[in-house]
């Protein structure tokens, strides 16, 4: 068998079912809250301030609709494929139908910079919060236990561990554990009080804007590309293209919708739309109560709630915030291990990914170890370098999902299509050419990594998953 082999689709449909998968439970209303419980987060708090202080000003609401279309491209893709092959995997599970054994292997590993990378770099800013808001009580959390060795103190010595990430992604590995129920039910009620705070915002803070902040609404260029000007609105879009990273978790949770035919597709759109409405208004507002060249904070937030009358927001804000990055990590977590799962079923990683805890019937080995493998990276590495992985990596994703729908309409033009992306072949073309353009913006350095990590992959699969593919045994 080649490196193209191709699992074959009565295949993968007649590995679905039967009481030794995962459990179908999820409803639409569920999975349109796990995508949103991943797409808000450390973009819409900590970034929208900085790309708007650095390169959109108050046009960085016109940053947010671009990526916005970008990924509608590949939302509309994603939701073809979600719902002609339901089950867990996502990407990897598309592309190992379409393009063949190794690409798939190459979207599958890639996925690992998307969600284990992205769980560890949220958990870190998670950690920042808590220390922050355990200040406003009193609490001065030792500085040493907060922070990776890479991080200089201000007394010039060296952080140890950063505990706090550690623990959320204990905690949130339990939950995974736990049952996907559960951790479907914990994540609805912090997206309520996520939403429910950024809904907040916008409301208390319409009162405050001075529309005089909003002259000039895209501020000239200042002869350097991507410093204003349309050139600094595009790079903007870049910037919080982050934000909207975690509306394809949805899909990796297919395999675990009650109807994925109808829901697939409402989770995946309306987790994007909901966001999108939300971050334009949030910007609108932010940009128009503090004047944008004061927002280059990490919690440009509080600086706008300080211009108000409504100091409690503020701590209401850091709390939401708090909960909002617990359930990004949460579903990133989820995410990964599903990946991960589906890989392992084919063969391409050892069997312990996939083995199913009894009562559970979660994959709780992979969950373990990702618990291990997010939290030390978390706890001890450099992570803000590596953040910007976690967008090259989805994006690669983003313009592979997007190439299956033109080769998938090509090969198996008859197969049913509960949802259809439309105008084939311009929406995906779209999805690629966008995304592709997105990747150029991030620099030769995520480029960089992005090789390194793959030339791994490489290693990986030609000393151990090819001589175990399923497919390539004719297991399948
Ligand atoms: N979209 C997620 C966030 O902004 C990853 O935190």
């Amino acid at each position: 068998m080649s490196l193209l082999a191709k699992k074959p689709l009565e295949t993968i449909a007649a590995e679905t079912g039967g009481d030794h998968t995962l459990k179908r439970t999820l409803t639409a209303s569920q999975l349109i809250a796990l995508g949103i419980g991943a797409i808000i987060g450390a973009g819409l708090f900590s970034l929208t301030g900085i790309a708007a202080a650095n390169h959109a000003g108050p046009a960085v609401t016109l940053s947010f609709v671009v990526a916005a279309i970008g990924c509608a491209f590949a939302g509309l893709c994603y939701s073809e494929f979600a719902t002609m092959i339901p089950i867990a995997g996502s990407a990897y599970t598309y592309s190992y139908a379409t393009m063949g054994e190794f690409v798939a292997w190459i979207i599958g590993w890639d996925l690992v910079l998307e969600y284990a990378v992205g769980a560890a770099t949220v958990a870190v800013s998670w950690s920042r919060y808590v220390v922050s808001l355990c200040h406003d009580f009193g609490i001065e959390l030792p500085p040493h236990l907060v922070n990776s060795p890479f991080v200089t103190l201000p007394d010039g010595s060296h952080g140890f561990i950063n505990l706090p990430a550690i623990i959320v992604v204990a905690l949130m590995s339990t939950l995974l554990i736990a049952g996907i129920q559960e951790s479907a039910r914990v994540n609805s009620i912090i997206v309520v009080l996520k939403v429910g705070v950024v809904i907040l915002f916008i409301i208390f803070g319409w009162a405050y804007i001075n529309s005089a902040n909003y002259t000039p609404y895209i501020p000239p260029n200042t002869g350097v590309s991507g410093q204003f000007g349309i050139s600094g609105v595009l790079r903007a879009a870049g910037v919080v293209f982050f934000a909207f990273i975690g509306f394809d978790a949805v899909s990796t949770a297919a395999q675990e919708a009650k109807n994925p035919q109808r829901d697939m597709p409402i989770g995946i759109i309306g987790s994007l739309v909901v966001c999108t409405l939300l971050y334009v208004l949030f910007a609108h507002v932010l940009t128009g109560i503090v004047p944008f060249r004061m927002l280059d904070d990490a919690a440009p937030v509080a600086v706008a709630v300080d211009r108000t009358p409504f100091t409690w927001l503020k701590t209401a804000v850091k709390l939401a915030i708090i909960a909002g990055y617990t359930s990004v990590i949460l579903v990133m977590l989820l995410g990964q291990s599903r990946v991960f799962y589906s890989m392992s079923r084919d063969g391409l990683l050892p069997k312990l990914f996939s083995e199913l805890h009894p009562k559970f019937r979660t994959p709780y080995k992979s969950n373990l170890l990702f618990m291990v493998f997010v939290a030390l990276f978390a706890a001890l590495t450099p992570i803000q370098i590596v953040g910007e992985m976690t967008s090259i990596g989805t994006l690669f994703a983003f313009v592979l999902v997007s190439a299956g729908i033109l080769v998938m309409r090509k090969t198996h033009p008859d197969l049913p299509r509960p949802f259809r992306t439309p105008l084939v072949p311009l929406v995906p073309l779209l999805g690629i050419g966008f995304n592709l353009l997105l990747m150029f913006g991030l620099g030769w350095e995520n480029w960089l990594r992005l090789f390194v990590w793959m030339a791994i992959g490489f290693v990986v699969y030609f000393t151990y998953s090819r001589f175990h593919s399923r497919l390539t045994a004719g297991k399948h």
